[in-house]
């Protein structure tokens, strides 16, 4: 019988299932646990899928150039960061550079990552550094042999790699500084939203215009407020509704690797860094460029649900 209190809580079971967690219950620490959950850094780091250890090895990351393993950034000294001094990091994370001097392959973010400001990079060190240490040896990456000279990433870096942290712009204001900060350079949006050319190197002119290619086969939107093809209809309330819940405008719920990202970082961000997010992407040139088929509709007799 749907009692008005039994289809409360058939809603709010369909919610607890479907729904990304509403904003953690559990507040970031300090400013380096912020910035680790803000910045994914697990999702790439760890296996959470499989229970892994925290910061010991994350899941595979396919890409149309091959298959990527995150390595062992805890601070075990054999397998992870352990012999690591902080300016190792700053230089892996600006430059995309190894200890070693070898070149880091750009799955690793760090064409995003070089735009942290120094400070937020020793505040991720030191979060990193007071992570428990596990010992578990990497795995290596799956690449077509000619991609494995690490020295070929030269070339790439030299195409597509502009080192150096993020210079705010005096002419805007706080808020659209602070979106333009989080998209580019922390939650790294255009890693994903920014399609690709043929060397793997980022389609300067469609920044953030969606791509049909993105990880794990997914079809990644344009979210430049064009009207047409990106997100110019949606208000920004909408928008910041998106990052915090997964709920789009229509009633729908983020799927594919974009739900993780919400449930992972945007979900824990501060409602006044969601709300300069949505600002930044609200204030971009809109680029027409579409990515998406026609949405599916459910087959009949069956909702989205399945009941
Ligand atoms: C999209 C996936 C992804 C995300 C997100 C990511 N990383 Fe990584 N990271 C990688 C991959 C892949 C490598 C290995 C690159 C290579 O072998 O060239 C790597 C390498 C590293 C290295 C070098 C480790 C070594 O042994 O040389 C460090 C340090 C690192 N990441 C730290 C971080 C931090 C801190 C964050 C969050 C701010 C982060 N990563 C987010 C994928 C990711
Ligand atoms: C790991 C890849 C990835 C990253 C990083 C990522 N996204 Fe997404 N995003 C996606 C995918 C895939 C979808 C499509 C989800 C779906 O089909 O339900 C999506 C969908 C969206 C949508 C909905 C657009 C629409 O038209 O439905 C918005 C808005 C969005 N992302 C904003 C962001 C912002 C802001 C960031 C940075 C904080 C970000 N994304 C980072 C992959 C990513």
């Amino acid at each position: 019988m749907a009692t008005p209190r039994a289809t409360f809580i058939a809603g709010a079971t369909l919610l607890a299932v479907f729904a990304i967690p509403a904003p953690a219950a559990e507040t970031p620490r300090d400013h380096g646990d912020y910035l680790f959950r803000a910045a994914g850094c697990g999702g790439c780091h760890t296996d959470e899928k499989n229970h892994g250890p925290a910061l010991a090895g994350g899941p595979a990351i396919k890409t149309p150039r091959g298959t990527f393993y995150g390595p062992n950034i805890s601070p075990d000294p054999a397998h992870g960061l352990g012999r690591w001094r902080e300016v190792d990091f700053i230089r892996a994370m600006r430059e995309g550079v190894r200890p070693d001097g070898a070149h880091y392959y750009p799955s690793f973010p760090y064409a995003s990552y070089t735009r942290l400001t120094d400070d937020d990079l020793r505040a991720l060190w030191a979060y990193l550094r007071r992570q428990p240490p596990v010992a578990q040896p990497n795995r290596p990456h799956d690449l077509p042999w000619y991609l494995r000279p690490r020295s070929l990433l030269s070339t790439w870096k030299a195409l597509y790699f502009t080192p150096g942290a993020w210079q705010p712009r005096p002419d805007k204001d706080e808020t659209w500084n602070r979106g333009a900060y989080l998209v580019e350079a922390v939650t790294h949006c255009g890693e994903c939203h920014t399609p690709r050319d043929a060397l793997g190197g980022p389609r300067r002119a469609l920044h953030l215009a969606g791509t049909r290619d993105g990880p794990d086969d997914s079809v990644v939107p344009n979210i430049t407020p064009d009207r047409k093809t990106g997100i110019g209809r949606w208000r920004k309330s909408e928008i910041v509704e998106y990052l915090a819940s997964g709920m789009t405008p229509e009633g729908d719920f983020a799927g594919d690797v974009m739900a993780e990202i919400i449930d992972r970082s945007t979900s824990r961000l501060t409602a006044a860094d969601r709300e300069a997010i949505a600002t930044y992407l609200l204030s971009l040139p809109p680029v027409e460029h579409a990515t998406r088929k026609e949405k599916q509709k459910p087959a009949p007799g069956r909702d989205e649900f399945g009941f």
